[in-house]
């Protein structure tokens, strides 16, 4: 994969916690441009429209609840092979998991309140980034 951006989202429990600001510093220590930014909250039609390709498996309801429980905050980060260098910086999806210094292991809770959500493929980075952004919000 060699994309040039990927699409986050801080989740509900770190925004509410003040999480944002130390993860936005560690995305740009971590050499990534922040080309598209906004805080918003998830109506349950367009959680269930992000989260469709998860719909039927035994946690989706529960992610679904959690994602539209409280305010987000999302991001396009640009970077060479940023799909993988951003999975990188937030490790594994199961904080208990995660390596040492990363994003998950520093600020998740658990694996459903696992702090950021990253793409996990240029073909979903680009999905996810128009589902958010329109052409005149990215920079
Ligand atoms: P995210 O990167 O946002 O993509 C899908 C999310 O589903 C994932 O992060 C987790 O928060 C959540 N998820 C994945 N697997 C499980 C699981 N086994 N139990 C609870 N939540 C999960």
């Amino acid at each position: 994969m060699n994309g040039r951006y990927t699409l986050t989202i801080v989740k509900p429990r770190a925004v509410e916690k003040g999480y944002t600001a130390p993860i936005l510093n560690m995305i740009h220590e971590g050499g990534f441009r922040i080309s598209a930014l906004k805080m918003l909250r998830f109506n349950r039609d367009d959680a269930e429209r992000f989260y469709e390709v998860h719909r039927g498996r035994p946690f989706y309801e529960g992610l679904i609840e959690f994602m539209i429980s409280g305010p987000i905050v999302v991001a396009i980060l640009e970077k060479e092979h940023a799909v993988e260098d951003f999975r990188k910086l937030i490790g594994n999806t199961d904080p208990a998991l995660a390596e040492e210094g990363t994003i998950r292991k520093l600020y998740a809770e658990s694996v459903r309140s696992n702090a950021v959500h990253g793409s996990d493929s240029d073909e979903n980075a680009a999905r996810e980034a128009s589902f958010f952004f329109s052409t005149a919000e990215r920079f």
